[in-house]
Protein backbone atom coordinates (compact mmCIF):
# COMPACT_ATOMS: atom_id res chain seq x y z
CA UNK A 1 0.00 0.00 0.00
CA UNK A 2 1.19 3.23 -0.90
CA UNK A 3 0.49 6.19 1.43
CA UNK A 4 -0.28 9.82 0.55
CA UNK A 5 1.95 12.04 2.32
CA UNK A 6 1.06 15.10 0.88
CA UNK A 7 -2.40 16.96 -1.12
CA UNK A 8 -2.64 20.52 -2.55
CA UNK A 9 -5.16 21.56 -5.03
CA UNK A 10 -3.44 23.45 -7.45
CA UNK A 11 -6.46 24.73 -9.53
CA UNK A 12 -10.19 23.30 -9.28
CA UNK A 13 -10.11 19.75 -9.99
CA UNK A 14 -6.58 19.70 -10.36
CA UNK A 15 -4.53 18.21 -7.50
CA UNK A 16 -0.88 17.28 -6.42
CA UNK A 17 -0.40 14.33 -4.44
CA UNK A 18 2.70 12.95 -3.03
CA UNK A 19 3.01 9.73 -2.67
CA UNK A 20 5.35 7.40 -0.11
CA UNK A 21 6.69 4.88 -2.90
CA UNK A 22 10.62 4.73 -1.76
CA UNK A 23 11.66 1.99 -4.69
CA UNK A 24 10.19 4.16 -7.12
CA UNK A 25 11.68 7.50 -6.27
CA UNK A 26 15.14 5.53 -6.20
CA UNK A 27 15.12 4.93 -10.44
CA UNK A 28 12.42 7.90 -11.60
CA UNK A 29 14.39 9.95 -14.44
CA UNK A 30 12.04 13.23 -15.93
CA UNK A 31 9.72 11.74 -18.78
CA UNK A 32 8.96 8.47 -17.01
CA UNK A 33 5.10 7.64 -15.77
CA UNK A 34 3.42 5.26 -13.10
CA UNK A 35 0.50 3.18 -13.19
CA UNK A 36 -1.67 3.33 -9.83
CA UNK A 37 -5.16 1.36 -8.76
CA UNK A 38 -6.96 3.03 -6.04
CA UNK A 39 -8.14 -0.29 -4.55
CA UNK A 40 -8.46 -4.29 -5.67
CA UNK A 41 -11.15 -3.56 -8.13
CA UNK A 42 -10.02 -0.24 -9.51
CA UNK A 43 -8.84 0.59 -12.96
CA UNK A 44 -5.31 1.19 -13.81
CA UNK A 45 -4.74 4.66 -15.03
CA UNK A 46 -1.35 5.83 -15.75
CA UNK A 47 0.29 9.52 -14.70
CA UNK A 48 3.55 11.54 -15.31
CA UNK A 49 6.05 11.42 -12.24
CA UNK A 50 6.07 15.37 -12.05
CA UNK A 51 8.54 15.31 -9.43
CA UNK A 52 10.75 12.80 -7.49
CA UNK A 53 12.27 13.27 -3.70
CA UNK A 54 14.94 10.10 -3.55
CA UNK A 55 15.84 11.29 0.06
CA UNK A 56 12.47 11.14 1.21
CA UNK A 57 11.46 8.45 -0.96
CA UNK A 58 8.42 10.02 -2.47
CA UNK A 59 6.64 10.64 -5.86
CA UNK A 60 4.59 13.64 -7.11
CA UNK A 61 1.83 13.45 -9.15
CA UNK A 62 -0.59 16.17 -10.61
CA UNK A 63 -3.87 14.92 -12.10
CA UNK A 64 -6.53 16.57 -13.53
CA UNK A 65 -9.94 14.86 -12.98
CA UNK A 66 -11.51 14.22 -15.86
CA UNK A 67 -13.67 11.15 -15.18
CA UNK A 68 -14.22 8.11 -12.80
CA UNK A 69 -11.07 7.35 -11.59
CA UNK A 70 -8.87 10.98 -11.56
CA UNK A 71 -12.40 11.76 -9.82
CA UNK A 72 -12.52 9.15 -7.48
CA UNK A 73 -8.73 9.38 -6.36
CA UNK A 74 -9.39 13.46 -6.21
CA UNK A 75 -11.60 12.13 -3.31
CA UNK A 76 -8.87 10.97 -1.13
CA UNK A 77 -7.00 12.78 1.08
CA UNK A 78 -3.78 12.60 3.21
CA UNK A 79 -3.50 9.38 5.13
CA UNK A 80 -5.22 8.07 2.81
CA UNK A 81 -3.35 4.72 0.86
CA UNK A 82 -3.46 3.44 -2.91
CA UNK A 83 -3.71 0.10 -3.60
CA UNK A 84 -0.65 -0.42 -6.14
CA UNK A 85 1.59 2.00 -7.55
CA UNK A 86 3.96 0.33 -10.19
CA UNK A 87 6.87 2.34 -12.23
CA UNK A 88 9.21 3.74 -13.13
CA UNK A 89 7.31 3.21 -16.76
CA UNK A 90 8.32 4.38 -20.01
CA UNK A 91 11.62 5.52 -21.31
CA UNK A 92 13.01 8.55 -19.78
CA UNK A 93 13.49 11.80 -21.11
CA UNK A 94 16.92 12.16 -23.68
CA UNK A 95 19.23 14.72 -21.84
CA UNK A 96 21.74 16.23 -23.11
CA UNK A 97 23.88 19.38 -24.14
CA UNK A 98 22.06 20.57 -26.69
CA UNK A 99 22.78 24.50 -26.18
CA UNK A 100 19.38 26.26 -26.59
CA UNK A 101 16.15 24.49 -25.78
CA UNK A 102 12.64 25.44 -25.45
CA UNK A 103 10.21 23.28 -23.29
CA UNK A 104 6.73 24.25 -23.38
CA UNK A 105 3.56 23.11 -21.09
CA UNK A 106 0.38 23.85 -21.76
CA UNK A 107 -2.46 23.13 -18.83
CA UNK A 108 -2.00 20.24 -16.52
CA UNK A 109 1.22 19.50 -19.18
CA UNK A 110 3.26 21.75 -16.97
CA UNK A 111 3.36 19.45 -14.35
CA UNK A 112 5.33 16.65 -16.94
CA UNK A 113 7.55 19.06 -18.98
CA UNK A 114 8.76 20.45 -15.45
CA UNK A 115 11.57 17.76 -14.27
CA UNK A 116 12.49 17.49 -18.15
CA UNK A 117 13.72 21.38 -17.98
CA UNK A 118 15.08 21.04 -15.11
CA UNK A 119 16.96 18.06 -16.53
CA UNK A 120 17.92 20.01 -19.44
CA UNK A 121 18.83 22.75 -17.46
CA UNK A 122 21.11 20.75 -15.06
CA UNK A 123 22.99 19.56 -18.21
CA UNK A 124 23.75 22.62 -19.46
CA UNK A 125 21.28 23.90 -21.65
CA UNK A 126 19.89 27.92 -21.78
CA UNK A 127 16.80 26.52 -21.56
CA UNK A 128 13.41 28.93 -22.15
CA UNK A 129 9.89 27.98 -20.57
CA UNK A 130 6.66 28.35 -21.75
CA UNK A 131 3.89 28.14 -20.07
CA UNK A 132 0.10 28.80 -20.67
CA UNK A 133 -3.40 27.58 -19.31
CA UNK A 134 -7.25 28.73 -20.55
CA UNK A 135 -7.17 31.53 -17.32
CA UNK A 136 -5.15 32.61 -14.39
CA UNK A 137 -6.44 30.18 -11.51
CA UNK A 138 -5.61 26.97 -13.99
CA UNK A 139 -1.99 28.01 -14.08
CA UNK A 140 0.66 26.49 -11.28
CA UNK A 141 4.08 25.92 -10.69
CA UNK A 142 5.19 29.24 -12.22
CA UNK A 143 7.91 29.65 -9.37
CA UNK A 144 8.90 26.00 -9.74
CA UNK A 145 8.81 26.01 -13.82
CA UNK A 146 10.75 29.69 -13.56
CA UNK A 147 13.56 27.23 -11.02
CA UNK A 148 13.65 25.07 -13.67
CA UNK A 149 14.62 27.61 -16.65
CA UNK A 150 17.24 29.67 -17.43
CA UNK A 151 13.97 32.32 -18.47
CA UNK A 152 10.09 31.41 -18.11
CA UNK A 153 7.24 33.22 -20.66
CA UNK A 154 3.81 33.09 -19.32
CA UNK A 155 -0.03 33.13 -21.30
CA UNK A 156 -3.10 32.79 -20.74
CA UNK A 157 -5.86 31.88 -23.25
CA UNK A 158 -7.74 34.45 -22.06
CA UNK A 159 -5.80 37.38 -21.07
CA UNK A 160 -6.37 37.15 -17.73
CA UNK A 161 -2.94 36.90 -15.85
CA UNK A 162 0.32 38.53 -17.83
CA UNK A 163 -0.61 38.24 -21.51
CA UNK A 164 -3.30 36.99 -23.84
CA UNK A 165 -2.59 34.20 -26.09
CA UNK A 166 -1.46 30.48 -26.80
CA UNK A 167 1.51 29.23 -25.81
CA UNK A 168 2.47 28.93 -30.22
CA UNK A 169 2.08 32.69 -30.41
CA UNK A 170 4.88 32.82 -27.15
CA UNK A 171 6.52 30.01 -28.94
CA UNK A 172 6.71 31.57 -32.12
CA UNK A 173 8.37 34.81 -30.89
CA UNK A 174 10.82 32.61 -28.88
CA UNK A 175 11.97 30.59 -32.01
CA UNK A 176 12.34 33.98 -34.23
CA UNK A 177 14.78 35.40 -31.11
CA UNK A 178 16.44 32.33 -30.17
CA UNK A 179 17.59 31.45 -33.53
CA UNK A 180 20.62 28.96 -32.17
CA UNK A 181 17.36 26.56 -30.47
CA UNK A 182 17.98 22.85 -31.24
CA UNK A 183 15.26 21.38 -29.79
CA UNK A 184 11.78 21.95 -28.57
CA UNK A 185 9.89 19.67 -25.88
CA UNK A 186 6.04 20.29 -25.87
CA UNK A 187 4.13 18.79 -23.05
CA UNK A 188 0.16 19.22 -23.23
CA UNK A 189 -3.14 18.46 -24.31
CA UNK A 190 -3.48 16.61 -27.69
CA UNK A 191 -4.33 19.45 -30.10
CA UNK A 192 -1.66 22.11 -28.15
CA UNK A 193 0.90 19.23 -28.84
CA UNK A 194 -0.18 18.96 -32.63
CA UNK A 195 -0.46 23.14 -33.14
CA UNK A 196 3.42 23.05 -31.49
CA UNK A 197 4.68 20.47 -34.38
CA UNK A 198 2.94 22.32 -36.87
CA UNK A 199 4.49 25.05 -36.12
CA UNK A 200 8.32 23.90 -35.03
CA UNK A 201 7.86 22.22 -38.75
CA UNK A 202 7.84 24.96 -40.60
CA UNK A 203 11.22 25.83 -39.00
CA UNK A 204 12.65 22.66 -39.21
CA UNK A 205 13.10 22.69 -35.31
CA UNK A 206 12.73 18.99 -33.97
CA UNK A 207 10.18 18.86 -31.49
CA UNK A 208 9.36 16.20 -28.95
CA UNK A 209 5.80 15.28 -27.13
CA UNK A 210 4.97 13.23 -24.33
CA UNK A 211 1.69 10.88 -25.74
CA UNK A 212 -0.93 10.16 -23.03
CA UNK A 213 -2.45 7.22 -25.73
CA UNK A 214 -5.12 5.23 -23.14
CA UNK A 215 -3.14 2.33 -21.34
CA UNK A 216 -3.73 -0.61 -19.76
CA UNK A 217 -0.95 -2.56 -18.68
CA UNK A 218 1.67 -0.45 -19.62
CA UNK A 219 4.23 -3.17 -20.20
CA UNK A 220 3.97 -3.25 -24.02
CA UNK A 221 1.47 -6.59 -23.99
CA UNK A 222 -1.85 -5.21 -24.72
CA UNK A 223 -1.48 -2.93 -27.48
CA UNK A 224 -3.97 -0.76 -25.63
CA UNK A 225 -1.87 2.73 -26.20
CA UNK A 226 -0.54 1.64 -30.11
CA UNK A 227 0.07 5.00 -31.96
CA UNK A 228 1.86 5.40 -35.27
CA UNK A 229 4.94 7.10 -35.55
CA UNK A 230 6.97 7.29 -38.85
CA UNK A 231 4.58 5.29 -40.23
CA UNK A 232 5.79 2.74 -37.58
CA UNK A 233 3.68 1.23 -34.99
CA UNK A 234 5.03 2.20 -31.43
CA UNK A 235 3.63 1.23 -27.97
CA UNK A 236 3.66 4.23 -25.90
CA UNK A 237 4.14 2.66 -22.75
CA UNK A 238 7.31 1.12 -23.98
CA UNK A 239 8.74 2.59 -26.69
CA UNK A 240 7.75 6.32 -25.62
CA UNK A 241 5.90 7.93 -23.87
CA UNK A 242 8.30 10.64 -25.70
CA UNK A 243 8.42 10.04 -29.57
CA UNK A 244 9.52 12.80 -32.17
CA UNK A 245 6.26 14.86 -33.06
CA UNK A 246 6.98 15.75 -36.53
CA UNK A 247 6.53 12.14 -37.06
CA UNK A 248 3.32 11.50 -34.95
CA UNK A 249 0.09 10.40 -36.81
CA UNK A 250 -2.03 13.00 -34.49
CA UNK A 251 -5.44 12.32 -36.45
CA UNK A 252 -5.06 8.85 -35.59
CA UNK A 253 -4.22 9.80 -31.84
CA UNK A 254 -7.45 11.65 -31.66
CA UNK A 255 -9.86 9.24 -33.04
CA UNK A 256 -8.09 6.14 -30.67
CA UNK A 257 -8.67 8.39 -27.80
CA UNK A 258 -12.26 8.58 -27.91
CA UNK A 259 -13.13 4.95 -28.65
CA UNK A 260 -13.89 4.53 -24.99
CA UNK A 261 -16.04 7.86 -24.75
CA UNK A 262 -19.65 6.39 -24.48
CA UNK A 263 -18.43 3.76 -21.62
CA UNK A 264 -16.26 6.79 -19.64
CA UNK A 265 -19.84 8.72 -19.81
CA UNK A 266 -21.36 5.87 -18.14
CA UNK A 267 -18.96 5.73 -15.32
CA UNK A 268 -18.57 8.63 -14.05
CA UNK A 269 -22.35 9.54 -14.63
CA UNK A 270 -22.73 5.88 -12.42
CA UNK A 271 -19.71 7.43 -9.75
CA UNK A 272 -21.65 11.19 -9.53
CA UNK A 273 -24.99 9.68 -8.88
CA UNK A 274 -23.47 7.08 -6.35
CA UNK A 275 -21.11 9.92 -4.35
CA UNK A 276 -23.03 13.13 -5.46
CA UNK A 277 -19.84 14.48 -6.38
CA UNK A 278 -19.62 18.23 -6.28
CA UNK A 279 -17.87 20.14 -8.45
CA UNK A 280 -16.94 22.45 -11.24
CA UNK A 281 -15.78 20.70 -13.79
CA UNK A 282 -17.59 19.28 -16.91
CA UNK A 283 -18.97 16.04 -15.17
CA UNK A 284 -22.37 17.39 -14.22
CA UNK A 285 -21.02 16.94 -10.72
CA UNK A 286 -21.96 20.57 -9.44
CA UNK A 287 -24.63 21.67 -11.47
C1 LIG B 1 1.90 8.10 -19.95
C2 LIG B 1 0.71 8.89 -19.47
C3 LIG B 1 0.90 9.87 -18.52
C4 LIG B 1 -0.19 10.61 -18.04
N1 LIG B 1 0.05 11.57 -17.11
C5 LIG B 1 -0.97 12.30 -16.64
C6 LIG B 1 -0.72 13.29 -15.65
O1 LIG B 1 0.41 13.50 -15.17
N2 LIG B 1 -1.78 14.00 -15.21
C7 LIG B 1 -3.05 13.79 -15.69
O2 LIG B 1 -3.96 14.50 -15.26
N3 LIG B 1 -3.30 12.85 -16.62
C8 LIG B 1 -2.30 12.10 -17.10
N4 LIG B 1 -2.55 11.12 -18.03
C9 LIG B 1 -3.95 10.87 -18.44
C10 LIG B 1 -4.66 10.06 -17.36
O3 LIG B 1 -4.11 8.77 -17.30
C11 LIG B 1 -6.17 9.97 -17.69
O4 LIG B 1 -6.70 11.27 -17.52
C12 LIG B 1 -6.89 9.00 -16.78
O5 LIG B 1 -6.53 7.69 -17.06
C13 LIG B 1 -8.39 9.17 -16.97
O6 LIG B 1 -9.10 8.22 -16.19
P1 LIG B 1 -10.57 8.51 -15.71
O7 LIG B 1 -11.23 7.23 -15.34
O8 LIG B 1 -10.60 9.58 -14.69
O9 LIG B 1 -11.27 9.13 -16.98
P2 LIG B 1 -11.93 8.38 -18.20
O10 LIG B 1 -13.39 8.59 -18.10
O11 LIG B 1 -11.43 6.98 -18.31
O12 LIG B 1 -11.36 9.19 -19.42
C14 LIG B 1 -11.44 10.56 -19.54
C15 LIG B 1 -10.43 10.99 -20.59
O13 LIG B 1 -9.11 10.46 -20.31
C16 LIG B 1 -8.62 9.62 -21.38
N5 LIG B 1 -8.11 8.34 -20.81
C17 LIG B 1 -8.87 7.37 -20.26
N6 LIG B 1 -8.12 6.33 -19.81
C18 LIG B 1 -6.85 6.64 -20.13
C19 LIG B 1 -5.61 5.98 -19.92
N7 LIG B 1 -5.52 4.79 -19.31
N8 LIG B 1 -4.51 6.58 -20.38
C20 LIG B 1 -4.58 7.78 -20.97
N9 LIG B 1 -5.72 8.48 -21.16
C21 LIG B 1 -6.84 7.92 -20.76
C22 LIG B 1 -9.82 9.34 -22.25
O14 LIG B 1 -9.49 9.27 -23.62
C23 LIG B 1 -10.75 10.50 -21.99
O15 LIG B 1 -10.47 11.56 -22.86
C24 LIG B 1 -1.50 10.37 -18.54
C25 LIG B 1 -1.68 9.38 -19.50
C26 LIG B 1 -0.59 8.66 -19.97
C27 LIG B 1 -0.79 7.60 -21.00
S1 LIG C 1 -0.51 -0.12 -22.39
FE1 LIG C 1 -0.61 -2.12 -23.15
S2 LIG C 1 0.85 -2.13 -24.72
FE2 LIG C 1 1.04 -0.16 -23.86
Amino acid sequence: MYRIVKKELLAPTLNLFEIEAPLVARKALAGQFVILRINGEGERIPLTIADFDRAGGTITCVFQEVGKTTKELGALGEGDFLQDFVGPLGLPSHVENYGSVICVGGGVGVAPVFPIARALKEAGNEVVGIIGARTKELLFWEEKMRSACSELRVTTDDGSYVRKGFVTDLLREAIEEKKNTSLCVAIGPLPMMRAVCSLTREYGLKTIVSLNSIMVDGTGMCGCCRVTVGGETKFACVDGPEFDGHLVDFEEMARRAVIYKPQEQLAVARYVENHGHNCSCSCGGGR
